[in-house]
């Protein structure tokens, strides 16, 4: 049988920074949507990765970037899961926490990621939410921060898969069922009345930044292997 090629996914991440120049990067869309926001810099951080990384990959000035949005839900183009216009070839996705941004790149089939701090999974009802009722047995015997960093973990993969597909939470993360999180990143079932996509790759990312859990999903059939592209 022939060995398939693994898919390259870029990865960059960024420490978000209340950093005027930032904002040079962004067109006026991102600017007025960055001035709504009540702390503007985690979104002007992720933006500016997002053009700089970009045009690095593309060869392009940030400048000449164009984003469109789709959603697969309602077909509305107000919001979704971003694409470059002219360059459908490529995919990417942005994700970001108060302190920390990060983007997947890939050429061919759709990618997401997600990041999450793993404080932000403290909250009692996280398992309820979250997970699907046998999954929970996986972090029964975890306790403390390393609890923290499994539920962020686990969480980051169910959202990296559900934004490489376009639906968000609009598909309830308890009918999308991962691997636990000592065992390597894989889709498991999808329970899901939104149509499964037809094959996902999943993957756990290291960042730099040891307070953030991170997951990469792609849907395609090929092992990915994340690469860093900063
Ligand atoms: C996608 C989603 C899960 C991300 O939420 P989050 O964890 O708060 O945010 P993250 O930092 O991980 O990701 C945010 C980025 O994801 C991207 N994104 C937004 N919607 C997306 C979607 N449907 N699919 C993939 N990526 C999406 C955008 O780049 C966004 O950044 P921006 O808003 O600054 O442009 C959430 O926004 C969501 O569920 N959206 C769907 C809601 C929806 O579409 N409702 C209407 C249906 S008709």
């Amino acid at each position: 049988m022939m060995n398939r090629m693994a898919l390259r996914v870029g990865l960059a991440e960024a420490v978000v920074a209340d950093e005027p120049s930032l904002r040079d990067l962004l067109d006026d869309t991102e600017l007025a949507r960055a001035d709504r926001k009540r702390d503007p810099a985690p979104f002007v951080s992720a933006h500016a990765l997002a053009r700089r990384t970009l045009a690095r990959v593309l060869h392009v000035d940030p400048a000449d970037l164009a984003f469109e949005r789709r959603c697969p839900t309602c077909g509305s183009e107000r919001h979704g899961k971003p694409s470059i216009v002219a360059r459908p070839d490529w995919s990417f996705s942005l994700s970001y926490t108060d302190t920390l941004a990060v983007i997947a790149v890939a050429q061919g089939p759709s990618v997401g990621i997600d990041v999450e701090h793993v404080e932000e999974a403290d909250f009692d009802s996280f398992d309820r939410l979250t997970l699907a009722e046998e999954e929970g047995a996986a972090f029964a015997q975890v306790h403390g921060r390393d609890l923290l960093a499994a539920r962020a973990q686990v969480w980051a993969r169910k959202e990296a898969i559900l934004k490489a597909t376009g639906h968000g939470l609009v598909v309830d993360p308890t009918e999308v069922v991962v691997t636990g999180p000592e065992s390597p990143a894989a889709l498991v079932d999808w329970r899901a009345e939104e149509s499964r996509p037809e094959a996902v790759s999943l993957a756990d990312a290291d960042l730099r930044t040891p307070d953030h859990r991170c997951a990469v999903a792609v849907l395609a059939e090929d092992a990915l292997e994340v690469h860093r592209i900063d």
